[in-house]
């Protein structure tokens, strides 16, 4: 068998860096290729204990530079891609949607297209994977509904709508070009190194310095919520295992309103801050919705629960203990983000 060279793209970023770490440390025999543009959301410190690893390179670079990622995939040999750089902020895509178009629009293309110009007709042993996401299939009223993998496209934020596009795109090449495509369309994810301007990490964040909790609308949405470590498995088990030209859909079955889990979060870092146990709850405000805010996201992993063997190894008790226990004990980590020390990493350690 060929050796593998595989190309991660955002392994900077929170989920990415997951999955970098994963793979470098399980297969030894893999060279990884970590291809990130290192934007505000990318932070190569997330990357610390693996980058000196003799199968892993760490290459800056942007997914919609057409002439780049030609020769990067020509010189680096590529054989596997596992696509996770995006935008990736809904709050974000509302206010300056163009970029969230370039990136996973053009972006996806753009690697789709050297992909296929590189591999020509060889499919053996070759993968294109797109790590997508649940919002795809739009918002879930108030029932016992899940999404499904047969569940109609329905994207309502410029973000979803973006991760859609390029979801389609990634099977237009499949079925025009007979690309090895695989698609997965997971949950929200929680747990280290996420940057604190989703909803948990931001609240810790928040809680611990005794700041406002700004909760969109009533707090009545529902969110499915998976930890990121489970997400890097389900990643590795599609990446192996996934039949080509298939979707699977990943969650935990673990629904949440965010005014139930923001609860929680208030009570957990309480406890272990030895604070009055609810005292943090006075922090919630409400504040304006999200325009266009969708209800609710829940999703059936039946098919890859059956299919791959996949099933989540934390508890949401578990992981979200965890969760909080990582940012109280990685407050520097918290720190460098938010005054944006973290981006001078890649000068000090890869230009000097
Ligand atoms: P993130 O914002 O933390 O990381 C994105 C990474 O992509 C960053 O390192 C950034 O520097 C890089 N990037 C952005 N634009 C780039 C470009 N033009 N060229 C190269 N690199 C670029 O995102 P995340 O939360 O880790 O999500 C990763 C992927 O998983 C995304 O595709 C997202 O749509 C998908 N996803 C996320 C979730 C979630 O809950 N966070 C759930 C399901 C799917
Ligand atoms: O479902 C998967 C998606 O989950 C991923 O594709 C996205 O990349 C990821 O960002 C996430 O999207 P959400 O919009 O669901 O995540 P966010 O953390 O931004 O918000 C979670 C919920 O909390 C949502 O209903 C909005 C609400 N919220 C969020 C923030 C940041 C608040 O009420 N207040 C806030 O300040």
């Amino acid at each position: 068998m060929n050796k593998k060279n595989i190309l991660i793209t955002g392994g900077a970023g929170f989920i990415g860096s997951h999955v970098v770490r994963l793979f470098v440390s399980k297969y030894p025999s893999y060279n990884i290729i970590n291809l990130d543009k290192l934007t505000y959301a990318g932070n190569l410190e997330n990357l610390r204990d693996i980058e000196n690893a003799t199968n892993y390179t760490f290459v800056k670079g942007c997914i919609t530079d057409e002439l780049f990622i030609h020769e990067l995939f020509t010189n680096k040999s590529i054989t596997h891609v596992i696509h996770l750089a995006a935008e990736s902020h809904v709050d974000r895509s509302i206010s300056d949607p163009l970029i969230f178009i370039k990136t996973n629009l053009l972006g996806t293309a753009n690697l789709l297209h050297a992909a296929r110009d590189t591999w020509k007709e060889a499919t053996e042993d070759r993968i294109f994977y797109h790590v997508s996401t649940d919002e795809v299939y739009g918002s879930l009223a108030m029932d016992r509904e899940l999404f499904t993998e047969k569940t109609p496209y329905d994207p309502r934020s410029p973000y979803s709508a973006s991760k859609a596009g390029s979801d389609h795109l990634v099977r237009a090449w499949g079925h025009t070009y007979h690309m090895p495509v695989v698609i997965s369309n997971c949950s929200n994810n929680y747990g280290p190194n996420q940057f604190p301007e989703k909803l948990i990490p931001l609240f810790i964040h928040n809680i611990v310095q005794k700041k406002p909790l700004p909760v969109y609308g009533k707090g009545e949405n529902v969110r499915d919520w998976l930890h990121v470590e489970d997400h890097a498995r389900a990643i590795d088990q599609v990446f192996h295992r996934g039949r080509h030209g298939e979707t699977y859909n990943i969650g935990g079955l673990n629904e949440w309103k965010n005014i139930d889990l923001i609860r929680l979060l208030c009570d957990t870092v309480d406890k272990k801050l030895h604070r009055p146990v609810g005292s943090s709850q006075d922090l919630i405000t409400f504040v304006k919705d999200r325009a266009g805010h969708d209800l609710r996201y829940a999703i059936d992993a039946s098919k890859i629960e059956k299919e791959l063997g996949w099933s989540p190894e934390y508890t949401f008790e578990t992981g979200l203990e965890a969760t909080v226990d990582w940012y109280l004990q990685n407050q520097d980590w918290l720190d460098r983000v938010t005054s944006g020390a973290y981006q001078e990493y890649y000068d000090k350690m890869y230009t000097q």
